[in-house]
């Protein structure tokens, strides 16, 4: 029999036992949160053992594709040097749901194990749960099994659950004695030993594991049952060969193909046994099929959560690739043999075979980069240990962190030579690597979520009324520092992508700015600098709870309506141009422009980039209404079929956003009521964010016609902004000092570069668009390379301006001595108020860091005039913030007050503007002052 027939087989005689035959659900749990992988046939019923869903039959049965690579059955180990546990298997189950119970389960087994398939009797075993008493009877009563094949176990074996939490039972498992002589002893069931392995279990599920542990009864008793299939493949291999060679699922038809396919590869040969060459072979054999089958239901690998379990799949294949001397790429080209042995089954491997291969081929690319390089950092370490056992967990975060390799590839590297990593120093190492970059991600110029402390007063959630309001009548009824609290709001709290709104909060006629809005839990703080409020306005909201009006920023909120159902359109567009294997993986929403991320192996071409343009402003043009569903049931919004996120956490209720057939998102954002009101998409760029993660943005409305017509620029007006952009960097070079690099970079190449795009002849050119331009291929190169060599300046015009501020720094810091030791005092604390030279809001914060630093104990407030507006900047250091309760934020937003300005920060840095220029003087005077006011 081979395999394809003894699948067939089972559904069949499932069938014949009125068994409705159902498709494998995908090897990715679009529904479940709780689950990396589908690890069992089970899965896809789960919510019916539950009670909490209804099939239209009893009775089911089929293959189901499974990854048990992660969280409660997890083989990876094991995979390659045994020969019987893999990364992806097939299932073959059949179920009851409330229909037949242990009997039936029992007695169908047993007929199709020894009428259908012949298994010798005397070779079967059957363990079953240590009380299951009434399971021990039947096994007894209705098969002719030899008495003594019974045996009972504990929870460990044969009580079967399928996660943490979910529907569980007490089981009975049927192992099968491939030893050559067939008497293998009862000591060999369960033991881990390849020649008596278990081949089915029949679980009778009738409890549920809820979260904390315990275990509840379900309503009604159902059978769940879970055949290893390429192992029954392996038993009718080892009936074929009168038992006479050792067993192994690698020795049958589902696998031979591709070992002989990584033989041919590897100038080797498959021995099946145990050399290095055999176990490289089989677990590459075993990690092409799960990558295979996970790629094609929508997987990629990637730096997190499921996508980071196939990446150290991968490695670890590619890894094993060296073994066999297999240097260049090499898995991408098993996908086909795979393709071939299995797509008449799976047809999706065979529909996403392009997108499968691409994306193994681009991972293994990026490997094999570092892989080399660090082996011999690993066999070097190995060196440096003498006598030690213990592998350093310093070198095993390196070879993470520098040269991908995930902590289980140098475990298993380690393995192989008796040694053990130093997980402790590893997991150390990895915390303190997630709290920097944490750190230097928290740049933002505002505080946001999470930064307030809720005050006891306020218990509960706030009401949340911007889905269709903008102004609503709220009572303020707690502050937390700079956070107003109201009781309801329609301000948008930052989540999702989406930026918090701003607006303003009226109380008692005095109107108070709204810079931000962030959430704890679901309490809404509108944040509200405190140096922006007046005396007056402080102590009214202190007199609580205080009627409010609170008015969110219309304009603004529409603009990011706008992205943010553009952002869903492009979702869309992208899935339905690319495959649908995008899915997003990140996204900002804000009112200038929206940033989309999504899992994808390769950069999107121009053409590709047009199509979803077009496709998006298609649905634009359709003007298709929103249909907002609010709070609906979990069940029902998944039904809809709406994209869920992975690695999300999702309540009861949720809402879903839909426009028609296009687009349906699990959202809690804000959107606008028709397609229509999105007025124009335009993609502003496409780039690589992380390995094998695409980031597009993009802008909506008017900030797209803008750019539209940016672009719309002649040839020869590009020409003239390009002269400008050499211009400036050639200025800025001369401004370097001499030993410094770029200023010995040669620039007149740009003067040369720039006439040669000038010389291409140009006839019609001076007068085509950009968009006209495009139907003339010759014209549509010329821009094209005018485009690139654009980007190119204005990448070094970046390069030089970061030299030339680290220049103005450097020279900045010295003069900060002077400054410091010349700074007049209140008391003992250091008091500098200075202008500056610097060209951005950023130059003139790095300024201010290197004052805090040189301060010693002060205050320090640095001011610049930038595009005829004063920007300041105020640092504190820390012991005042931590003696006097000093804070940049007030003193900034004082000294601001003069230049009729206003701003906030944080206590140690924080920055404001204003509008008059001409009082900057007076303002940076007032310093002083201000600084004695505050003791
Ligand atoms: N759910 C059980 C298992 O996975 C039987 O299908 O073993």
């Amino acid at each position: 029999m081979t395999s394809q027939e003894l699948r067939q087989s089972f559904l069949d005689f499932f069938e014949s036992k009125h068994h409705r035959i159902v498709p494998s659900a995908p090897v990715i749990p679009h529904g479940d949160p709780t689950l990396l992988f589908t690890n069992a046939g089970m899965n896809q019923f789960k919510e019916v053992f539950l009670g909490t869903g209804t099939r239209d039959y009893t009775r089911a049965a089929d293959t189901q594709k499974c990854i048990r690579v992660s969280g409660k059955h997890n083989d990876l180990e094991e995979v390659g040097r045994d020969t019987y546990h893999h990364t992806f298997f097939e299932m073959l189950g059949n179920w009851s749901f409330g229909d037949y119970y242990k009997k039936e389960a029992i007695l169908w087994a047993w007929e199709l194990l020894t009428e259908i398939w012949k298994m010798p009797k005397n070779r079967l075993w059957v363990t079953v749960y240590k009380s299951d008493d009434e399971a021990m009877e039947l096994w007894k009563t209705v098969t002719d099994i030899d008495h003594s094949h019974i045996l009972k176990f504990a929870e460990k074996d044969n009580f079967w659950e399928m996660g943490e939490t979910g529907p569980c039972g007490p089981c009975s498992e049927i192992h099968v004695d491939l030893t050559r002589d067939g008497n293998a002893p009862a000591s060999l069931v369960n033991a881990g030993n390849p020649e008596l392995i278990e081949i089915w279990n029949l679980v009778f599920i009738q409890n549920n594991r809820i979260p904390g542990g315990e275990l509840e009864m379900l309503p009604s008793k159902h059978v769940d049952t879970g055949m290893g299939f390429e192992r029954a493949c392996a038993v009718l291999e080892a009936m074929r060969t009168n038992f006479q060679r050792p067993p192994s699922n690698y020795d049958t038809d589902v696998f031979l193909p591709l070992l002989s396919k990584i033989a041919v590869l590897a100038g080797k040969k498959y021995t099946a046994g145990t050399t290095e060459t055999d176990i490289a072979m089989r677990v590459i054999a075993d990690h092409i099929r799960a990558l295979t089958f996970a790629i094609a239901d929508g997987a990629i690998p990637s730096n997190e959560g499921r996508g980071y379990v196939l990446r150290r799949i991968l490695r670890r294949a590619a890894r094993f690739g060296r073994t066999l001397e297999l240097r260049e790429p090499f898995l991408f080209k098993l996908v086909d043999t795979l393709v071939a042995t299995m797509s008449h089954v799976f047809p999706e491997i065979k529909e996403h075979q392009q997108h499968i291969e691409r994306a193994i081929h681009g991972e293994e690319e990026g490997f094999n980069k570092t892989l080399d390089r660090g082996l011999i950092l690993f066999e070097q370490a190995v060196v440096n240990l003498h006598d030690s056992t213990t592998f350093p967990g310093d070198v095993a975060f390196k070879l993470y962190d520098t040269f991908g390799f995930p902590l289980d590839l140098t475990q298993l590297l380690c393995t192989e030579r008796g040694l053990a990593v130093d997980t402790d120093r590893f997991d150390v190492l990895m915390k303190e690597q997630k709290k920097l970059s944490q750190e230097s991600g928290g740049t933002a110029e505002y505080p946001t979520a999470g930064k307030f402390l809720i005050p006891a007063t306020v218990t509960t959630d706030s009401e949340f009324t911007g889905y269709t309001q903008l102004e609503t009548e709220a009572s303020v009824i707690g502050m937390a520092g700079d956070y107003i609290i109201l009781d309801r709001t329609p301000f948008y709290a930052e989540s999702g992508g989406q930026v918090g709104d701003t607006g303003e909060i009226i109380v008692n006629g005095m109107t108070v700015p709204v810079r931000d809005t962030v959430k704890d839990h679901n309490i809404v703080g509108h944040f509200v600098p405190v140096s922006d409020m007046n005396a007056a306005a402080r102590e009214m909201l202190q007199t609580l709870p205080a009627h409010a009006t609170a008015k969110v920023d219309a304009a603004r909120r529409l603009s990011i309506m706008r992205n943010h159902s553009a952002t869903h359109l492009l979702h869309a567009g992208l899935r339905t141009v690319l495959g649908t294997h995008v899915h997003q993986s990140g996204s900002l929403v804000s009112p200038n422009h929206l940033r989309f991320d999504f899992a994808h192996f390769a950069k999107v071409s121009d053409d590709e980039m047009r199509a979803v343009e077009d496709y998006v402003n298609e649905i634009i043009a359709s003007k298709i209404p929103l249909q907002h569903h609010y709070a609906i049931p979990f069940a029902d919004a998944q039904k809809m079929g709406a994209l869920m996120f992975f690695g999300d956490k999702y309540g009861e209720r949720v809402n879903v956003v839909q426009f028609g057939d296009i687009s349906k998102e699990f959202c809690g954002g804000t959107h606008v009521l028709n397609t229509g009101d999105i007025g124009y998409f335009k993609m502003r760029s496409e780039g690589s964010s992380a390995s094998g993660v695409r980031r597009i943005e993009a802008l909506t409305g008017t900030n797209a016609l803008e750019y539209l017509s940016l672009q719309n620029k002649t040839y020869r007006e590009r020409i003239e902004h390009a002269y400008t952009l050499v211009d400036e960097i050639q200025s800025m070079q001369k401004l370097l000092p001499a030993d410094s690099l770029l200023a010995q970079e040669d620039t007149t190449g740009l003067d040369i570069e720039m006439r040669k795009l000038e010389q291409i002849p140009d006839a019609p050119s001076e007068v085509l668009t950009l968009e006209v331009g495009l139907e003339f291929a010759a014209q549509r190169q010329r821009f094209r390379e005018l485009e690139n060599f654009m980007l190119l300046l204005m990448e070094k015009k970046k390069g030089f301006e970061k030299e030339c501020a680290k220049v103005k720094f450097s020279s900045a810091a010295t003069d900060f001595e002077t400054l410091v030791h010349t700074a007049a005092t209140v008391g003992s604390i250091r008091v500098v108020a200075s202008k500056m030279d610097a060209g951005d809001i950023e130059t003139l914060k790095t300024l201010g860091d290197a004052l805090r630093s040189t301060l010693g104990s002060g205050v320090g407030v640095l001011a610049a005039v930038i595009d005829m507006k004063v920007q300041l900047v105020c640092v504190v250091t820390d012991d005042l913030i931590k003696t006097k309760n000093f804070s940049a934020g007030k003193i900034v937003g004082a000294v601001a007050k003069t230049l009729g300005g206003g701003g906030g920060g944080k206590n140690h840095m924080a920055t404001a503007g204003g509008k008059d220029v001409g009082k900057l003087d007076e303002a940076l005077a007032n310093v002083i002052e201000i600084v004695k006011g505050m003791i």
